[in-house]
């Protein structure tokens, strides 16, 4: 799922089906997926336990909303906690940097596997500011 602006750069990098989260849901088409990784979408538990198999796995990344209790990660704390009594996978994902990890993804980048979407670049060093500012 995506906006509208990236349909074209997420089938590029090879997504089969696409769903402009402006207009569809999670579970629009009654597909049932294997794995569901939620970055941003910040869609409640439930549509997205819908959208999951019986035996699937649901990651939940960020979206975050500074709710007062929890800091906003009421979500995955309710999905890390109702995991052991239902079939799916209900996990929550918190990323740190490895050089390893880092090192794997400049290979498969280097062999091509792997595209990286450059949205843009900047100059380093940044150009200095004119005299006096
Ligand atoms: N767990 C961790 O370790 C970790 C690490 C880093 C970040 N995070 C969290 O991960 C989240 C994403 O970070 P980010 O830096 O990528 O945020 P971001 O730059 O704000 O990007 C979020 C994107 O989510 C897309 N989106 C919104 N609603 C969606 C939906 N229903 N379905 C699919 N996509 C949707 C939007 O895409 P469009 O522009 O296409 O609408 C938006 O560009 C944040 O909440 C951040 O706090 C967690």
């Amino acid at each position: 799922m995506c906006g509208p602006a990236k349909t074209d750069l997420v089938k590029e990098i090879g997504a089969d089906h696409v769903l402009d989260h402006t207009r569809a849901e999670v579970t629009d088409g009654g597909r049932r997926y294997d794995l569901v990784v939620d970055t941003g979408g910040h869609r409640p538990l439930r549509l997205l336990r819908k959208a999951l198999a019986p035996r699937g796995t649901l990651v939940i990344i960020g979206s975050e909303t500074g709710g007062r209790w929890f800091g906003g990660i009421d979500r995955q704390l309710r999905a890390s906690l109702l995991s052991p009594f239902v079939g799916q996978k209900l996990a929550m994902l918190v990323s740190t940097e490895k050089a390893d990890d880092l090192r794997a993804l400049t290979e498969l980048v280097g062999a091509g596997t792997l595209t990286p979407a450059v949205d843009r670049t900047y100059r380093w060093p940044p150009p200095r500011p004119p005299c006096g500012t």
